[in-house]
């Protein structure tokens, strides 16, 4: 369970939580989205619910390699799901670094060859080793050229997710939003003008 100080608002069914950043930044906070809230009223009345809330974290980077290095932090924190495939999916417009987010936390994770853009296969399958890796695969697949999410089919997609030991990272989900099951991790980069670059998680 997480404990989490924030502010709450809530109007008309919706609720908004916000969690001051140094709790945001935390390795509890990556790849947690189930969240158990405790929330103190007036000092004499506890109010407490349960939940699922969405957050999202944000960090500027300004260079190549320190874009490299938050990518690597990102593969160590990152814990498998109990069940199926961990899917982290990336957006952004194209040459932003979303191939580049993808080397590097395959090198991370311990993959030695070339991690190329799969824009031409689709989809590129490597092995993890060793006893204690987190995962027994990394699949990486570019979704730009896929008309519609039945053009995922053929790669095996399904059978793909139902695997715990699978981390999946996937390009340009908006392609195939109709039939992607909801991410573990939810990462959008944005290029500003002088090259940085924004990565959110969510
Ligand atoms: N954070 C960064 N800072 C500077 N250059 C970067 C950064 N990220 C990527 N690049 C460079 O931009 C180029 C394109 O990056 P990349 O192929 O990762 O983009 P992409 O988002 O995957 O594009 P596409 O949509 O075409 O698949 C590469 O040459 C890469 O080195
Ligand atoms: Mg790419």
């Amino acid at each position: 369970m997480a404990v989490v100080d924030g502010s709450i608002a809530a109007a008309a069914g919706t609720l908004a939580v916000v969690i001051p950043v140094k709790e945001a930044a935390d390795k509890s906070a990556i790849g947690l989205r189930q969240v158990r809230l405790r929330l103190f009223g007036d000092g004499r009345r506890t109010f407490t619910f349960s939940g699922t809330i969405d957050f999202t974290m944000e960090k500027t980077v300004n260079t190549l390699a320190e874009f490299e290095s938050e990518a690597t932090r990102f593969a160590d924190l990152l814990t498998r799901n109990q069940e199926g495939a961990t899917l982290v999916t990336l957006r952004g417009e194209l040459g932003v670094g979303k191939t580049a987010f993808t080397k590097a936390v395959a090198r991370s994770l311990g993959v030695e060859e070339i991690v190329n853009s799969p824009t031409f296969v689709l989809e590129k399958i490597y092995l993890l080793g060793g006893p204690t890796a987190k995962f027994k695969r990394l699949i990486h697949i570019d979704a730009y050229r896929l008309e519609k999410g039945g053009d995922l089919a053929p790669l095996g997609f399904d059978r793909l997710m139902q695997d715990a030991e699978n981390l999946i990272l996937l390009e340009w989900p908006e392609k195939v939003a109709d039939v992607l099951p909801v991410p573990t991790m939810k990462i959008s980069l944005t290029v500003q003008d002088d090259d940085s670059r924004i990565i959110s998680y969510g």
